[in-house]
């Protein structure tokens, strides 16, 4: 099942008109499906539940409360990078022993946060990092479970500014400063070692970045092994990407596979940080037509949507697929041919553009429009740039829906300034 489909031509959030929501909630707006959030825990969890994995959701990738809810009822945990968004697993119910904590520049403050909490994991990214982890958690008289992620040098084949685990990046602990870190877990009695991290990037297409990552993970849980280091634990990162605009994508089961033949039998307890590919499919970005422009050599839908509200095509030259929300001939106000034509935001960027050459049949000026693949790294990067409201979420459950962040208005807005 998708998470978005036709039924009586209107596009659908679970059995919800996209129409009838633009409706009450005036457009743009962000939507997502329960099912489909579910739908997607239970296969990642499926596959690799012979593993008895611990399964913590990037809240990062859509940080609003009532989308975590879910997924901690589904039995997730939170990876999490800031005290922010400690805050906000905390607040949808999710156990600080399911939590853990990523990200290369945490905070005094956060790392104390985390660790009265009692939180699974700090996932320590740096020798400076370790030692600051070590002084506070010495402060207030506990050990911190720690996990050192470890730069594993893989070129994963994605977008340049989504990889991270090639040497010169700032994420991880190089190998070749492995010895020196391994040896302060030794030093500094207020690091509790526990195992390693790594996280090579995200919207990996090709399961063999990860193959390469884990492998190589493997060999270093024998090599360390071998040194008398008691390595019980391994956080094998996010990543796994989902197809973006009509793009195919092996199954999932042949990631489960891949973690299976390299780490599967190494006796670790086994944790996963995905964002996108638990949300990215289950929420759209919902947009009206506001211009059908047809200059001399272009035509432009110009959208009530910007790239304020999704910055993926502009930072990541992210490619979603967009689709009518009324199929077939439409009432809009230039009921246009199927003529190719550019997709773009009213931002004043040239950057604020969604897609070239879109074919949209029967989309003119006053339609609706959907930007699938919404659900991951969309409202949670969205801005007020250009003096804009912060756009709206909604949730679909079945035949109803309801408004899980309303529309924040500029006037609030120039409220918080004053
Ligand atoms: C450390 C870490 N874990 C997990 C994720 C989630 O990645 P994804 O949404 O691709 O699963 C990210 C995202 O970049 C990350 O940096």
């Amino acid at each position: 099942m998708t998470a978005f489909t036709y039924r009586d031509g209107v596009l659908c959030a679970d059995s919800v008109s996209l129409a009838d929501i633009a409706a009450k909630v005036g457009t743009p707006f962000y939507v997502y499906s329960e099912t489909r959030l579910r739908e997607n825990f239970r296969e990642f969890h499926s596959h690799l539940a012979d593993l008895n994995p611990l399964i913590c959701f990037a809240v990062k990738a859509n940080p609003n409360v009532a989308v975590i809810k879910i997924l901690a009822d589904c039995g997730a945990g939170a990876d999490i990078t800031s005290a922010g968004e400690l805050e906000r697993a905390v607040k949808a119910g999710i156990p600080p022993q399911k939590i853990i904590f990523s990200g290369v520049g945490k905070t005094r403050d956060e790392i104390a946060i985390a660790l009265k909490l009692g939180i699974f994991q700090l996932n320590a990214e740096s020798i400076p990092e370790m030692r600051i982890i070590s002084e506070v958690a010495a402060s207030l008289n506990l050990r911190a479970p720690l996990t050192l992620r470890v730069n594993p040098n893989v070129a994963a084949h994605t977008h340049f500014k989504l990889a991270t685990g090639e040497m010169g990046t700032k994420f991880g602990i190089d190998s070749a400063q492995l010895d020196e870190a391994m040896e302060l877990t030794r030093t500094l009695p207020a690091l509790d070692l526990k195992g390693f991290q790594v996280h090579v990037g995200t919207h990996l297409f090709d399961y063999g970045d990860f193959r390469e990552a884990y492998t190589k993970l493997a060999d270093m849980v024998r090599f360390w092994r071998g040194k008398g280091f008691a390595l019980t634990r391994l956080d094998l990162g996010g990543g796994v990407g989902i197809p973006y605009d009509g793009r195919t994508q092996a199954p999932f089961s042949e990631y489960a596979q891949i973690v299976h033949e390299t780490v599967g039998k190494l006796g670790c307890e086994l944790a996963f940080e995905p964002g996108r590919r638990l949300v990215g499919d289950a929420g759209a970005l919902v947009s009206r037509v506001v211009y059908d422009k047809r200059g001399v050599s272009k035509r432009f839908l110009i959208l009530d949507a910007g790239m304020n509200d999704l910055i993926r095509p502009a930072m990541y030259e992210a490619r979603h697929s967009i689709v009518p929300v009324r199929e077939g001939p439409v009432t809009g106000y230039h009921n246009s041919e199927p003529e190719p034509a550019d997709v773009v935001g009213p931002v004043c960027e040239t950057s604020d553009l969604f897609g070239e050459n879109y074919l949209l049949p029967g989309v003119g000026q006053g339609d609706l429009v959907a930007i699938l693949q919404g659900g991951a790294y969309g409202a949670a990067m969205s801005s007020n740039y250009n003096g804009r409201a912060l756009v709206p979420e909604v949730l679909t459950s079945g035949d109803k829906f309801r408004t899980i962040r309303r529309r924040i208005t500029v006037t609030e807005q120039i409220g918080w300034e004053e």
